[in-house]
């Protein structure tokens, strides 16, 4: 009989870390009838002034989806009741789950979340530690924007774009910045408030971050960085910080959650650092 290997007690073994969970929902997952009943019962006061001061019922759809979404999702990983969740603002505008002084019904006290929706897509991002950005854009916005968008990334990103022929190719490597770097700041809860050209991806031709040159204002952290494409030319960037034993898998949910269905697992990459 051999005996096991011994022990070394200065590895560092993995913990099976809370998985990163995200949920990827179409405005069609949610018809307008049931949204506006839903947004009804579950949004706050806050939230629906907002809904009522949209001019078009396009933008009002997308809202409320969205919203529903929050509640939903934070009602089935919290444990508090979609319309008694209470949510609040950073000076920046970061919305944030009040957590009650006993701790959240489903377990543990920490919860963060982050929103993006646009185009008819709603994305919302959930951990259980540290922090959490997300961004979706379609690929199809047209070129709405897309040089004022280029302008404001670093000098190696901009040369980065030019090299790709104009176009599809050439909108498709703008906008999977842009979600990244939205994806960044929004984690860190400054949003367009951070200059993005003070921080620098180098990215994989294909998907992936193969760098990133954080700000200069940033302590070393172990952000990750995941770009996903849910439906083909919806681009989806995640940002998120884990520690170092941490190694969280990633959970694709898709469509509206009415009840807890298996996800689509997919790996976390690896912490990324500065170009070496
Ligand atoms: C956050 C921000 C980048 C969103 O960009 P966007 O591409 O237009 O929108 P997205 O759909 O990706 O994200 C919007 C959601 O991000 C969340 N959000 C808002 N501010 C945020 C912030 N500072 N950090 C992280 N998330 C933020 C909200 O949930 C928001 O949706 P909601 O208002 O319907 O709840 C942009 O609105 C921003 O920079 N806001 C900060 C403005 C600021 O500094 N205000 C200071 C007070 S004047």
């Amino acid at each position: 009989m051999t005996s096991p290997a011994p022990v070394d007690p200065t590895e560092r073994v993995p913990q099976a870390a809370a998985p990163v969970k995200l949920w990827f929902c179409p405005n069609e997952a949610l018809g307008p009838a049931i949204a506006t009943v839903l947004a009804t019962n579950w949004l706050d006061e806050e939230e629906q002034e907002t809904a009522g001061r949209f001019l078009f019922d396009r933008d009002r759809r997308q809202y409320l989806v969205a919203h529903a979404l929050v509640r939903r999702v934070l009602a089935l990983e919290s444990g508090i009741p979609e319309a008694e969740a209470v949510l609040w603002r950073s000076s920046r505008g970061r919305p944030f789950l009040r957590k009650p002084v006993e701790g959240l019904p489903r377990g543990g006290r920490e919860l963060d979340f982050n929103l993006s929706h646009a185009g008819g897509y709603n994305l919302l991002g959930v951990v259980r530690r540290h922090r959490i950005g997300v961004d979706v854009e379609r690929l199809d916005r047209g070129d709405r924007g897309l040089d004022a968008i280029v302008e404001s990334f670093a000098p190696q990103e901009i040369a980065w774009v030019a090299q790709a022929a104009p176009g599809r190719a050439r909108d498709r490597r703008v906008l999977r910045l842009w979600t990244l770097k939205e994806a960044y700041a929004k984690a860190r809860g400054i949003g367009l408030g951070l200059a993005f050209d003070s921080f620098v991806f180098t990215l994989a031709d294909d998907r992936g971050v193969l760098a990133f040159q954080p700000p200069d204002d940033e302590p070393p952290r172990r952000w990750r960085f995941a770009e996903l494409e849910p439906e083909p030319g919806v681009l989806v960037a995640v940002t998120v910080m884990t520690g170092p034993d941490e190694d969280p898998v990633l959970h694709l949910h898709h469509g509206f959650p009415w009840s807890r269905e298996a996800p689509r697992r997919l790996r976390l990459p690896q912490p990324v650092g500065a170009p070496g």
